[in-house]
């Protein structure tokens, strides 16, 4: 091992396994690989992890509403993450699950040194109550009003407006987004975490370097108002692991979801004799600890989470890195405008290093949000990548190829360029190191223009047709392959694929900065295969074709569903066959409707407006292939539809005469 080696572990937020990786992800994913290819390039040991993001509400009620096991779900997005990971060169050393035996055991094991040290309180707590469909409400179940920043419709326990985290109790106006009910309150022992004994430690903490300038001004605005406890237990159900001695008390997923991150090292150290667990975590550990993440957890990562490893005994975070979020054309993306693109679907179409390349040209180490320009990206792709890059290779290799049998000459022609360009390398990985991405490329492409320029001047093709100059085309071309490694070598942690087919041709390592100062002298190349080729803007159209009507459309961010979602609701007209009061319910009628197949019952909210005898006879239109759903007052097999403002004025859809039981509405 190289004296003086840094050992690192890097993560990437853990994405939930429900639902595809999109090139907002990718934003993070790539600006962590990046990191990590560098820092292995100039000689550190850089283990870098990440996991599928297993529990928690979304997964549950996916799982639910597909009428399988969430573990099933998982696995289906794990598979399909660790697929399209791959096909970015995004390098994972391991790719886990929080819903692994490691994970587990980790978690009880801190969970029990909290509680040990006296850092775990219970306490009974009023907590949403939907009447209507009987069941405790976890937070994603509750929209209502950030209490911080008064922003509306947020979730029950973070603000994606302000950031800010809070309990369900503090929310405004809230709503079940089961029955847009208001819930009430009833009493539930929860578990929480002492949170508020840590302040000192996190002031400390996060005031030493760990954090960049904005966020540490973001958290103490929330030392300034005080930490409050944290509620680590969630009612069932909830797809979790089960607190031990409890019943029907699960782990918040927010508290087993960072411990993921050592979950999945713990998993790779048994398979990996050259790491060892207590190494990297023991409280006194000298190895390097660095998360990535998003600006919306900033919380999670710089409060909760050091708390947490600090209480059970475990080393806190080198750093951690946010980001800021991905624009498309200058506005958040969208499904209806075809710019939220899968990853999956870029991949069909487009080279996912041209993705790479135009992040890290918009990377800086702060949270701003980067914007990706369509236009440019096809103009900066073809001039930067294919136009000054790959040109610079494709110029000289041919005549070395052709002329000199594949040998490259003896010497430099102007080692002085090449001096300039081994130099530049400190102040490149000085950026790189700091994530000022967007710098080390523009520096890289200043010296692609010189590499160029020298071409440009020499020009081989001219040379090469005259006899009394034809000797110099050796040493022109052997001088502009040379450049050209260089760049690749700075190149490599963003363009990994195409430094391999480089290190192929040019018959020599690119991966190893250092070696940029030993030119290739007086060796042997191989023959030049095309390193990239153009964006076609047609490509990109299609893609953005291909992202407006995506699966799985329904769960769109801007109110629109495709033609495919609405084809798959089954409205028929059905005929009311019998209806009555329920008992104990304020709003509901339990009606039995015959729907041409059978009968089926309902519970519709339309007591205020209709009497039951009323409605004995009539015809409505049902949606027949609602999954059934189950409440508090019994199960309900479908949806009577109707139009109202108010609980008074309920219009049935009723359909013309003539219509009978069973007739689709189309
Ligand atoms: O916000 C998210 O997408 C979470 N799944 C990130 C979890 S990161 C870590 F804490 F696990
Ligand atoms: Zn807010």
């Amino acid at each position: 091992m190289p004296e003086n080696q840094r050992k690192l572990l890097v993560t990437s937020a853990l994405p939930y396994a429900n639902g595809p990786i999109h090139i907002g992800h990718l934003v993070e994913y790539l600006q962590t690989d990046i990191w990590v290819r560098f820092q292995r390039s100039v000689g550190n040991k850089c283990t870098y992890v990440c996991a599928s993001d297993a529990h928690g509400t979304p997964v549950m009620l996916r799982a639910r509403d597909e009428g399988i096991e969430p573990e099933k779900i998982v696995e289906r997005y794990r598979e399909e993450h660790q697929r399209d990971f791959a096909a970015f060169h995004i390098g994972f050393d391991n790719y886990h699950s929080t819903h692994s035996d490691e994970n587990r055991e980790l978690v009880e094991d801190i969970y029990a040194k909290l509680v040990e040290n006296d850092l775990v309180e219970t306490r009974t707590i009023k907590q949403a109550f939907d009447e209507e469909a009987g069941m405790f409400l976890p937070d994603r179940f509750l929209r209502g009003t950030c209490p911080v920043c008064g922003a509306e419709d947020q979730y029950g326990d973070n603000c994606e407006s302000c950031g800010a985290t809070y309990s369900t109790s503090e929310l405004k106006d809230r709503k079940s987004i089961l029955s847009d009910t208001t819930p009430v309150e009833r009493d539930s022992e929860h578990l929480f975490f002492r949170l508020g004994q840590f302040t000192d430690i996190l002031q400390e903490w996060t005031h030493s370097g760990t954090l960049d300038d904005a966020i540490s001004k973001k958290l103490d605005e929330w030392f300034d108002a005080g930490l409050q406890d944290w509620d680590i237990s969630r009612d069932a159900p909830y797809f979790g692991f089960r607190i031990p001695g409890t019943e029907d008390k699960y782990f918040y997923v927010w508290l087993d979801a960072p411990v993921g991150y050592l979950a999945s090292f713990l998993n790779l150290c048994e398979r990996r004799d050259d790491l060892d667990f207590d190494e990297y975590f023991a409280a006194d550990s000298t190895a390097e600890l660095y998360h990535f993440i998003g600006k919306d957890i900033v919380y999670f990562h710089t409060l909760f989470w050091p708390a947490v490893l600090e209480g059970a005994g475990y080393r806190k975070p080198t750093k951690v890195f946010a980001h800021g979020f991905l624009t498309v054309n200058g506005q958040k993306m969208s499904k209806s405008r075809g710019t939220f693109v899968s990853a999956a679907n870029w991949l069909d179409h487009l080279d996912p290093e041209c993705l790479r390349y135009y992040y890290a040209g918009k990377l800086s180490p702060g949270i701003e949000d980067i914007d990706l320009n369509l236009d440019d990206f096809i103009a900066k792709s073809n001039s930067d990548l294919v136009g000054k890059l790959v040109n610079i290779a494709s110029r000289c290799a041919g005549f070395i190829v052709r002329g000199y049998e594949g040998k490259l000459d003896a010497k430099l022609e102007r080692p002085e360029l090449y001096t300039r360009f081994v130099d530049s390398g400190e102040k490149i990985a000085t950026h790189y190191e700091r994530r000022e991405y967007s710098r080390a490329m523009r520096l890289i492409m200043q010296l692609a223009d010189q590499a160029n320029q020298y071409i440009d001047e020499r020009k081989p093709w001219v040379l090469a047709k005259d006899d009394a100059t034809a000797a110099e085309v050796q040493a022109v071309c052997t001088q502009g392959l040379n450049l050209f490694r260089i760049l690749m070598i700075y190149l490599t942690p963003v363009l990994p694929a195409m430094a391999e087919k480089a290190a192929v041709f040019l018959n020599a390592d690119v991966s190893d900065w250092h070696s940029r100062s030993d030119a290739l002298l007086g060796t042997q190349i191989n023959k030049f295969e095309p390193l990239m080729t153009r964006v076609d803007p047609a490509s990109v159209e299609k893609m953005i074709e291909t992202s407006k009507a995506p699966e799985g459309g329904d769960q769109n961010d801007d109110g629109y569903i495709s033609i495919d979602d609405f084809l798959k609701i089954d409205m028929r007209v059905a005929k009311v066959m019998s209806a009555e009061t329920v008992e104990g319910a304020d709003k509901l009628l339990r009606v039995t409707l015959d729907d041409g197949d059978g009968e089926r019952s309902v519970l519709a909210g339309i007591k205020s407006a209709y009497a039951p005898d009323d409605l004995v006879g009539r015809f409505v239109v049902v949606v027949a292939n609602l999954k059934p759903r189950k409440m508090k007052f019994g199960t309900s097999e479908g949806m009577i539809l109707a139009a109202g403002d108010n609980d008074k004025d309920i219009f049935l859809l009723s359909p013309d005469d003539g219509a009978t039981a069973g007739m689709r509405v189309r």
